[in-house]
């Protein structure tokens, strides 16, 4: 079991990563804060794990909620119905909520714990690779709103999380390369040789190899946690961490959430801000090449489908980041670095998204 930390101002939290004695791992009981536990899953996880997971805290009071599948659940009414069940189960202050599954649970379990009573202990178990990677660390929770993705929400770090690759065996390969898009863009953002590590070992990697799969959960964690750690309320370095999500974002709304999944969007996105960096002269043809060429072999789309440029544009300009009516980018500075800007030749970027 190896384990990470993210280091906060206000709080600081460990990551373990690795496979534990049972399908989560005995440190779990140590951030429990009182005897009232509440599990949150969803239907698909629960009849997976669920009681193999309880077995390591049975000693507990436990209440289970399982929420039904899917990106729709992430909304206001689920998190009032969870917080009537707790309500009626009296818990309170020193209860403990627990996510056991995939982003869209650990998203709604941590909105639930930032505003119960005020805020109350959570634990992270996340159940797939994109959640291992990416969702579970950082403190970003929330739900949708009819007007878009994650516009409620609230920043609140768990207590710890655990990453356990066993859980990942039973993900189809859609939801395996959603994670990898992730883990390529921290090679792609922050460390050039994880890139090249991950070059050498796609194929491992999407066979999901315990090692190589393990030292890439690993590194993604440590580099979400460093770049947390500098800047938790995505104040400024933080972003680098939206590299491809500003275009993907446009894609996926223009192409509809229900169709177009977001690993595929951001995939095109991170395309997209690297031929665009390509064309300021800080990665070369062949940097670009390499990236399209691990993109594929992950199970990632790499071209612009047909969409209309300037629809494109508009939904971008309506972005959280955009400033003075200038769309902010994360490009590449060079292979393993990325940063923030609105500085980037306006009739390339056009062109990108045009084709004229
Ligand atoms: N908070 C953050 O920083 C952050 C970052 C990235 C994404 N997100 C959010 O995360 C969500 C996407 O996460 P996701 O891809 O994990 O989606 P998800 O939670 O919907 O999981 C994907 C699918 O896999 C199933 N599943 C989960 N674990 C499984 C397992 N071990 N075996 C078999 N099936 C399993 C789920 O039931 C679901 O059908 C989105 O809502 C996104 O907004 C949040």
């Amino acid at each position: 079991m190896n384990k990470e930390t993210v280091n906060l101002k206000s709080h600081s939290y460990p990551i373990f990563i690795g496979t534990g004695s049972s399908l989560s791992n005995e440190a779990v009981s140590d951030f429990i804060l009182g005897n009232d536990v509440a599990i949150i899953t969803n239907d698909v996880v629960g009849p997976l794990y669920l009681e193999a997971f309880t077995n390591t805290i049975k000693d507990k009071n436990i209440v289970y909620y399982i929420l039904n599948d899917g990106e729709q659940e992430k909304k206001l009414k689920t998190i009032h119905k969870i917080i009537d069940k707790l309500l009626e189960k009296g818990f309170g202050r020193d209860a403990t909520l627990i996510s056991l599954g995939g982003g869209v649970t650990g998203d709604i379990t941590g909105f639930t714990a930032s505003i119960f009573m005020r805020g109350i202990n959570f634990i992270q178990i996340p159940t797939t690779l994109l959640a291992q990677v990416d969702a579970s660390v950082g403190g970003k929770t929330g739900v949708n709103h009819a007007l878009g993705k994650n516009l409620i929400g609230s920043f609140y770090q768990p207590e710890c999380v655990v990453c356990d690759p066993r859980f990942l065996k039973t993900l189809g390969d859609k939801q395996v390369s959603e994670g990898l898009a992730e883990i390529i863009k921290y090679g792609l953002i922050y460390d050039a040789g994880f890139f090249g590590f991950l070059e050498q070992n796609l194929s491992k990697l999407v066979a999901l190899d315990k090692g190589i799969t393990g030292h890439a959960i690993q590194r993604s964690c440590q580099i979400k946690a460093e770049i947390v750690s500098q800047d938790e309320k995505e104040r400024s370095v933080r972003a680098i961490l939206n590299f491809g999500h500003t275009f993907g974002h446009a894609i996926e709304t223009l192409m509809g959430y229900d169709h177009y999944s977001h690993g595929d969007a951001v995939s095109i996105g991170m395309v997209l801000a690297t031929r665009l960096s390509e064309s300021m002269g800080m990665v070369s043809s062949d940097d670009t090449k390499r990236i399209i060429k691990l993109l594929e072999a992950a199970g990632l789309p790499v071209t612009l489908p047909s969409l209309n440029g300037d629809e494109i544009i508009n939904v971008m300009l309506k972005d959280k980041k955009v400033k003075n009516r200038k769309i902010q980018l994360v490009l590449l500075k060079s292979m393993g670095e990325a940063y923030l800007t609105s500085d980037y030749p306006e009739k390339e970027f056009k062109q990108l998204l045009t084709g004229a």
